[in-house]
């Protein structure tokens, strides 16, 4: 979201008193609730089943895979909640029912709105239980948090400050307590998110081609860079999409000069995050930090950039949004930061998707959330050589089909963004 110059004074009103009591309740109520719906794995002892979604994808030989994209969230965990139930990824109580989706939120839970402690569990208790179930849940920091962590508080609400205690009670938990702990173990800048590998096994026909499931939290699984496919061309090396939450361009990549630009991006909003741990409030990058540091923290960087939202010069900004999509190994560069009220916005084809709709209540834009639905069905096979020797599997061909589409809230209708169907021959191993 844009920091829009000191208006807060006279943002609510008379509304204040009502929309605090509100939320205290909402807290209240997540706090209560909280326990019960947090894993408790002693309570089942036996292993754990396989999940509906899982199960299905092996018996038809389909290969499915939902990836959803959220953005800004600015406090409102009413309609954050509401949005995640309306992607059935959790239920009314708010627990994972996702099977193997993997959502990414791409930063700005904080400011202009009150629920940090209760959001920030939220996440912490969901990625559990997404990982149990082969899903996965990706958090990514956005401006306003590592404006937090800098102690540029010019944006947090009264309430939101009251609900840690107080200003010093609010530092000490951003800094050495649970939500600094989080932000740096589980929350990174930027995720590369392939549609091919999910948390669960693959069909067998596939494996052979792609990599297999790797182990990890699933905080930690897509903050790296894409394996350089092998000699023969790896059909799969680009089916993938890049989140963030301002935007990755080009020349900011090319300025990077690493082999491994999404590790070096993800290494660099740590390295600030920890620098900050010795450097309390500061109120923008501590002294001493490097080049690449200040590079990144500019409105050229990843947290900052607007470009791909904002430059109307449709082919120039395409062709640098493939460029980018090359140089990171995906289709796809989705993006919050820069919201549009009325509804997800897609460019270039779907190459460039801006998801931030200014969903908290203090923008009043839609509630929305991205969907790609990626399958792999496999065809019957008709490369199959019958000779006096019997018949030889020499490749398996399957039809990849994808799906993007903008999804809201009520009964405002799904909008399907763009779409890709082709065929992809497998050599078999
Ligand atoms: C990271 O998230 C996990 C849940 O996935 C949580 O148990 C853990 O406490 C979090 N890490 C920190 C340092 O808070």
């Amino acid at each position: 979201m844009p920091p829009t110059p000191r208006s807060n004074s006279n943002s609510l009103g008379l509304g204040r008193p009502i929309l605090f009591c509100i939320l205290i309740l909402f807290t209240f109520l997540y706090l209560i609730r909280t326990p019960s719906a947090a894993p408790t794995p002693q309570s089942s002892p036996k292993k754990q089943p396989l999940a509906a979604p899982v199960a299905q994808q092996e018996q038809d030989g389909i290969h499915r895979q939902r990836i959803i994209g959220l953005a800004d969230i600015h406090g409102d965990l009413p309609a954050m909640t509401s949005i995640l139930r309306r992607m059935k990824l959790v239920d009314m109580r708010g627990e994972w029912i996702g099977g193997n989706a993997v959502i990414v939120q791409t930063g700005d839970l904080v400011d202009r709105g009150p629920a940090l402690i209760a959001i920030t569990r939220f996440w912490d208790t969901l990625r559990p239980q997404a990982e149990k179930a082969g899903g996965g849940v990706v958090n990514l920091l956005g401006n306003h948090e590592i404006m937090n962590a800098l102690g540029d508080w010019r944006y947090v609400t009264k309430e939101d400050i009251a609900s840690f205690g107080g200003e010093r009670q609010r530092r000490a938990a951003l800094s050495t307590g649970f939500i600094g702990q989080t932000w740096r173990h589980n929350y990174s800048i930027t995720a590369r998110v392939p549609f091919t590998q999910s948390f669960t096994s693959l069909p067998s026909s596939l494996t052979p081609t792609l990599p297999k499931t790797p182990r990890g939290s699933s905080s930690q699984l897509f903050l790296g860079d894409p394996t350089p496919p092998p000699a023969s061309e790896d059909p799969f090396s680009h089916a993938a999409a890049s989140f963030v939450h301002g935007g990755i361009t080009p020349e900011y990549l090319s300025s990077l000069a690493s082999e491994h630009p999404i590790s070096k991006i993800n290494a660099l909003g740590s390295s600030i995050l920890y620098s900050l741990l010795d450097t309390p409030a500061p109120l923008s990058l501590p002294r001493g930090s490097t080049e690449e540091q200040r590079e990144f923290w500019s409105e050229r960087g990843p947290m900052w950039n607007r470009e791909y939202a904002l430059d109307e010069d449709e082919d120039s900004i395409c062709e640098r949004a493939e460029k980018a999509c090359r140089m990171l190994g995906v289709r796809r560069l989705i993006m919050g930061h820069t919201p549009h009220f009325g509804g997800i916005v897609s460019r270039c084809d779907g190459k460039i998707l801006l998801i931030d709709t200014g969903i908290s209540r203090a923008y009043g834009g839609a509630h929305s959330a991205l969907e790609i639905l990626y399958t792999l069905t496999p065809v019957e096979d008709s490369s199959e050589e019958s000779s006096a020797f019997g018949s030889s599997k020499t490749s398996t061909k399957w039809i990849e089909n994808e799906v993007v589409s903008a999804m809201y809230t009520g009964d405002r209708e799904t909008v399907v963004l763009a779409t890709s169907e082709r065929e992809v021959e497998i050599p078999a191993a």
